[in-house]
C-alpha cells in the first residue's frame, strides 16, 4: 500500500541528493521546427485557430509544435525531434505512450467489439476496481470525459438536494460546460477583493440565467468559505472543487483545509464533489481524497483513469448515486462504459498498482527527484522562483513568494519568464505546457534517465535565461 509519508520521503531524500551538485553533459540543440510550423499553417486553415482544443495552441508563441507518434515517456514531433515529455497529453498517459498493456488490451477488445450496448461483465469489473481503490465510491458511473464527470455531478448533487445553486473556487477548472466556466482565470483589473471574488464567465456564450446558479468563493481559506456557504445556505446543492489545485500551476491544499470544507459542507448540509480529474489515480491509488484523507460524497475522475482512452467516472456515496436510473436522476451518454476505453482503464488500473502500487512510489521519487533539482539548480543560477506540488504533479513559479496558496497569487507570476524558460528547455529536448498555469506531470513511463535529461536541460537554460534584476 503506497502512503502519504512515502511520498513525504521522496521528497526529503530528492531534496538531500539535489544539495549534491553533479556534473551535467551538454545537450545538442534543436534547431528544425518547419514542419510543425508548415503543418500548424495548414491546420489553421481547416480547424478553428488550428486545434480541436483551445489549450493546444494557447500560449504556443510563435506555434505550437506538433506531435507524431510517443513511447514511453517520449514524443517525437513532425520534424523527428524527440522530447521528454512533460505533459502527457494533459495528464492522460499515466503509463506513458503506448503502454504494451493498453496496447493489446485495447487492440484485444476491438477484435470482440469496440462498444456493445449493454451494462457488460468488464463493466463490473473496472466498477470494482475503481472501488477497491477509491475510498469514496460505493458506486460507480462511467462516462468519457472529465466534463462529463462533472456535469453528471453537479446535475446529480442538484437533483438530489432539490436545490440550484453550485459554489466553485476562483482559480479552478472543471471542463467546458457552461455550470462550471466562471472565474476559471479572473484578471486582476476585474477580479473584486479576493474573499469576495467577482463572477466572470470564462468564455462569451454562457447564458446570463446560468451564472445566477453559480457562487464564487476564494479557496484554502476556511473563514471566507464559511461565509459564501452561510449566505447562500438553504439554495446550495454542492461545493465543487480541485482538492489539489492543478489548473493554476500546483497548489497544495493547506493542512487541515480538506477537513475543514467536509466539515462546513456537513455543517450547513451541502454535498461536496472533489475533481479528481487531474489528482485521481495519480497522487495515489485512490486519489486526492485518499492522500489526504477526507471523503467527498460525490468525486469525479478522467485523465489517468483510461491511460490514454476517454473514460471517466462518477463516483460516491450509494444513497446519492443510488438516485441515478429511469424515472429519478438523468444519466446517459452511447459511448458511456464501452468496451474499449474500459480495457485500456483495466490494464492502467491493474499496471497502477502492480507489486504494491509500485507505480505511486516510483511517479512520487521521479518527480520529486526533478522538482528539487529544479529549485536547486533555480538557486544555483540566481533566479527568483519556487518549484511546488508533489511529485506526480507539480510547477514552476517565476515569483517573489516563498510560497504560493491561493489563486489570486498567480496573478503576479511572471508569465513572460515561464514562457521564456520553456522555450529555452523545448529547444533542448523537454516539453511541457508553455503556460505556467497548466502543469509538469510525471507518468509512471519516466525514469532516471529522464529526471538527468530534463535537469541536463534545466542547468543550460537557467544559466541562458536573463535574471529578473
Ligand atoms: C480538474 C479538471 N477537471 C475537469 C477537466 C475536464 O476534463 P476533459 O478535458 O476530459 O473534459 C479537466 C481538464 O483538463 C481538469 O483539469
Amino acid at each position: 500500500m503506497f502512503t502519504k509519508l512515502e511520498a513525504e520521503n521522496a521528497l526529503s531524500q530528492a531534496r538531500a541528493e539535489a544539495e549534491r551538485r553533479i556534473a551535467r553533459p551538454s545537450l545538442p540543440l534543436l534547431t528544425n521546427f518547419s514542419r510543425s510550423y508548415a503543418t500548424y499553417q495548414e491546420a489553421r486553415r481547416h480547424l478553428p485557430s488550428g486545434a480541436s482544443s483551445n489549450i493546444r495552441v494557447h500560449g504556443h508563441d510563435p506555434f505550437p509544435i506538433l506531435f507524431k507518434n510517443g513511447l514511453g515517456s517520449r514524443v517525437r514531433d513532425l520534424d523527428e525531434n524527440e522530447y521528454v515529455d512533460l505533459l502527457i497529453a494533459y495528464g492522460a498517459l499515466i503509463l506513458g505512450h503506448a503502454h504494451p498493456a493498453i496496447v493489446s488490451a485495447v487492440t484485444d477488445q476491438l477484435q470482440n467489439g469496440s462498444m456493445l450496448g449493454t451494462t457488460t461483465e468488464l463493466e463490473v469489473e473496472v466498477a470494482k476496481k475503481v472501488q477497491s481503490m477509491v475510498p469514496s465510491a460505493e458506486m460507480v458511473s462511467f462516462s468519457n470525459t472529465g466534463t462529463e464527470a462533472t456535469m453528471e455531478a453537479v446535475r446529480v448533487a442538484r437533483a438530489f438536494t432539490g436545490r440550484e445553486k453550485l459554489l466553485k473556487f476562483e482559480g479552478h477548472y472543471h471542463g467546458h460546460h457552461d455550470y462550471v466556466l466562471f472565474s476559471v482565470e479572473s484578471p486582476s483589473v476585474v477580479a473584486g477583493l479576493e474573499q469576495t471574488p467577482s463572477k466572470l464567465p470564462f468564455y462569451p456564450g454562457i447564458p446570463e440565467e446560468i451564472a445566477k446558479t453559480v457562487v464564487i468563493a476564494k479557496w484554502n481559506d476556511t473563514t471566507a468559505l464559511e461565509k459564501v456557504v452561510r449566505r447562500n445556505a438553504g439554495d446550495l446543492a454542492a461545493i465543487i472543487m480541485e482538492p489539489v489545485l492543478g489548473s493554476s500551476g500546483v497548489i497544495l491544499p493547506d493542512e487541515d483545509y480538506l477537513q475543514s470544507v467536509r466539515e462546513i459542507a456537513d455543517k450547513y448540509d451541502v454535498l461536496l464533489i472533489f475533481d479528481e480529474v487531474l489528482t485521481g489515480f495519480r497522487l495515489a491509488p485512490g486519489g486526492a481524497q485518499e492522500f489526504y484523507g477526507v471523503k467527498p460524497d460525490l468525486s469525479c475522475f478522467a485523465k489517468a483513469l483510461g491511460g490514454g482512452a476517454p473514460i471517466a467516472a462518477v463516483t460516491g456515496r450509494g444513497d446519492v448515486m443510488g438516485m441515478i436510473g429511469p424515472g429519478r436522476i438523468g444519466y446517459g451518454g452511447t459511448y458511456n462504459g464501452n468496451s474499449m476505453c474500459l480495457a485500456a482503464a483495466k490494464a492502467t488500473l491493474r499496471e497502477l498498482t502492480r507489486n504494491d502500487d509500485e507505480a505511486f512510489r516510483h511517479m512520487h521519487i521521479i518527480g520529486a527527484r526533478i522538482m528539487e533539482g529544479l529549485r536547486e539548480l533555480m538557486e544555483r543560477y540566481d533566479h527568483e522562483g519556487i518549484v511546488q506540488g508533489l511529485g506526480p504533479m507539480f510547477q514552476v513559479f517565476f515569483t517573489k513568494e516563498s510560497k504560493i496558496t491561493g489563486y489570486r497569487q498567480t496573478l503576479n507570476v511572471n508569465i513572460e519568464r515561464f514562457k521564456t524558460f520553456r522555450n529555452l528547455m523545448l529547444q533542448r529536448g523537454v516539453y511541457f505546457h508553455p503556460d505556467g498555469m497548466e502543469r509538469i506531470m510525471i507518468s509512471a513511463a519516466h525514469d532516471e534517465l529522464d529526471v538527468e535529461r530534463v535537469l541536463a536541460a534545466a542547468e543550460e537554460s537557467l544559466r541562458e535565461l536573463p535574471r529578473a534584476h
